[in-house]
């Protein structure tokens, strides 16, 4: 398991992208808008680190449990920002909350696995379903905010092929939505960072 990717939700997309890119050389990789079902919209933009543009470049890590060794993968995670319209639920969460880190993705290989081992644990997920990707085999769940992480939502991702994919963002945002309950009734109010 790692941590694939940190989402930000902001007031401004544009200056958040411009201060990640000049402090943190981060690089832009997609861009794309989402339109909810009560019309409402949310730009995203999804950007990749430094050491991710360059795959083939090497580097050292030394792990405790078996020393230096070198790799090409990359540990920097990569970074989702979205920032909503008017009355949007990225809007009204930036506006409750003043914006900020709304989730940390993990990397698993097997998702289904993982969920029935958080659920074993007393872990409550947004929806009861993991929201698959129809044209990739990317998958990805949202638990509920974590009390004793300040709130941040917890996602789970299994990688596909491709990068984000926009159908899914809109399935997993709306299971935010403060309307949305759970499979025994409990009311999405009792989040406070929704
Ligand atoms: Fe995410």
């Amino acid at each position: 398991m790692r941590l694939d990717h940190i989402a930000y939700r902001v007031q401004d997309r544009d200056a958040t992208v411009e201060y990640l890119e000049n402090v943190l050389k981060y690089t832009q990789a997609e861009e794309f808008e989402i339109t909810f079902s009560d019309n409402s919209k949310a730009m995203c933009v999804a950007m990749t680190p430094p050491e991710k543009s360059h795959s083939s470049q090497k580097f050292s890590v030394d792990f405790p449990a078996v020393g230096p060794t070198v790799t090409s993968y990359h540990l920097a995670p990569e970074i989702f920002i979205s920032q909503g319209s008017k009355g949007s639920i990225v809007d009204t969460w930036v506006k409750e909350t003043g914006g900020g880190i709304h989730h940390l993705a993990y990397s698993v290989q097997d998702i289904d696995a993982k969920v029935k081992e958080f659920r074993s644990l007393g872990v409550r997920f947004l929806s009861d379903e993991i929201i698959d990707c129809p044209e990739d085999n990317l998958r990805q769940i949202f638990t509920e905010p974590q009390t004793l992480l300040g709130g941040i939502i917890i996602e789970l991702i299994e990688r596909g092929d491709k990068g984000f994919c926009k159908g899914s963002v809109k399935n997993l945002m709306e299971s935010t939505s403060t309307e949305s309950k759970n499979k025994d009734g409990h009311e999405g109010m009792e989040r406070p960072r929704l």
